[in-house]
């Protein structure tokens, strides 16, 4: 077992639940609504329940079809008609098993049910490890827009399990690694460093490697959501990646993967550091080399840049009308600039362009 200062305990295997429920867990053990996908609850379901049932008085499984697609009020609302049926009150709690769609769904079902149950988090996904299920945020997708409803709902605890990512499909493995590639690149060059110099053993899932990798991602958002739990300032640097990221996701109807979008986003972010002198062009080329050796693609083709510009400008994450991008003092330091002009955009987004 492994804490991080305000971030997940570390799990070798989920057999190390039970007691780290009990030193870590500061709420009642009554009922637990063990909530995942139908690819991780097949997978963990199980495996996680027993463990579970060591500690809680009772518990129960729901499983919410797999996908972004998914990630909607509806299956929300039929968690919430689940946790109604059997009965659940304030003294239960959620366990979520699964990726950041399971996650974000499940939490925010916690957020709402009762005005708020207790939400522990088991992040199965890497993208889940090292980013969605630290620091609160919960939400769904709605009518076309990323992550729109949703709230602040702090896990009472997030156990991690490195070991659990051997099943991860590796599109999703190289996804996941566009935000760890996000979190060194706006706070950490030495984290930048060690991605670099153990890329065979990352993309070959070498769990010693992982898990430090995770450990340090962690610990770089933990951090900033310590310092900036409700995004007033500071918390919005994780969102470097994402304005034209999501812009992207969007345009193409969420047809690529998430941490796929936000490396498409880096670059773009990166060559508008570049063209404000923040960056020199061997740094930017060297983000893109790091970028290259976890399969993040950089680019996209079939979208125009009226449609990306729209969709970045329709994002949420503008401040009273004006886009909050997250731009590069340096590799490894993010800044918030309030400054951006749609030529500027524009110069990202064509760089992330492919002619057809
Ligand atoms: N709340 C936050 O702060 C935050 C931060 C970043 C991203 N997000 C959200 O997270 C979501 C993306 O998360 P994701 O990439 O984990 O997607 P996901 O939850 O859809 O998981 C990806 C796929 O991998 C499967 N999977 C998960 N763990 C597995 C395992 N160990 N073995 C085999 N298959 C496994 C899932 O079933 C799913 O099919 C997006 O909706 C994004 O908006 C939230």
């Amino acid at each position: 077992m492994n804490h991080v200062k305000t971030g997940p305990v570390f799990l070798k295997s989920f057999r190390e639940l039970p007691e780290v429920l009990e030193q870590e867990l500061p709420i009642q053990k009554n009922r637990v609504m063990l909530v995942g996908d139908t690819n991780t609850i097949p997978l963990y379901g199980e495996a996680v329940a027993s463990e579970l049932r060591k500690v809680f008085r009772e518990v129960g499984m729901f499983a919410f079809e797999a996908g972004e697609e998914h990630k909607t009020l509806d299956s929300v609302k039929s968690l919430l008609a689940y946790l109604i049926d059997s009965r659940y009150d304030r003294k239960d709690c959620i366990a979520a098993l699964g990726g950041g769609v399971a996650g974000d769904m499940a939490g925010f079902a916690a957020a709402i049910f009762l005005r708020g149950i207790p939400v522990i988090q088991i992040p199965t996904s890497l993208l889940a490890q090292i980013d969605s299920s630290i620091g609160g945020k919960t939400g769904v997708d709605f009518d076309g827009y990323k992550n729109m409803i949703g709230a602040f709902h702090m896990p009472a605890l997030v156990c991690t399990c490195p070991a659990a990512l051997s099943t991860l499909p590796e599109e999703q493995f190289r996804a996941g690694m566009g935000e760890v590639v996000k979190s060194a690149l706006l706070a950490d060059a030495d984290l930048c460093s060690f991605l670099v110099s153990h890329a065979d053993e990352i993309r070959n899932r070498d769990e010693d490697i992982l898990f430090e990798m995770i450990r340090r991602t962690c610990a770089i958002k933990a951090e900033i959501v310590r310092r900036d739990p409700t995004e007033q300032g500071e918390r919005a640097l994780l969102n470097l990646g994402h304005t034209i990221g999501h812009a992207v996701e969007k345009a193409c109807h969420f047809s690529r993967l998430h941490g796929e979008c936000v490396g498409i986003g880096l670059n773009a972010a990166a060559y508008m550091s570049l063209r404000r002198g923040k960056i020199s062009e061997e740094e930017y080329q060297d983000i893109l080399h790091m970028c290259a050796l976890f399969g993040i693609p950089d680019s996209i083709s079939g979208l125009t840049e009226e449609e990306i510009l729209r969709n970045t400008k329709s994002d949420k994450k503008m401040a009273a009308g004006q886009i909050r991008f997250i731009l590069l003092e340096k590799p490894g330091r993010a800044y918030i600039a309030d400054d951006v002009t749609d030529e500027e955009m524009l110069c990202g987004i064509r760089r992330i362009l492919q002619k057809e």
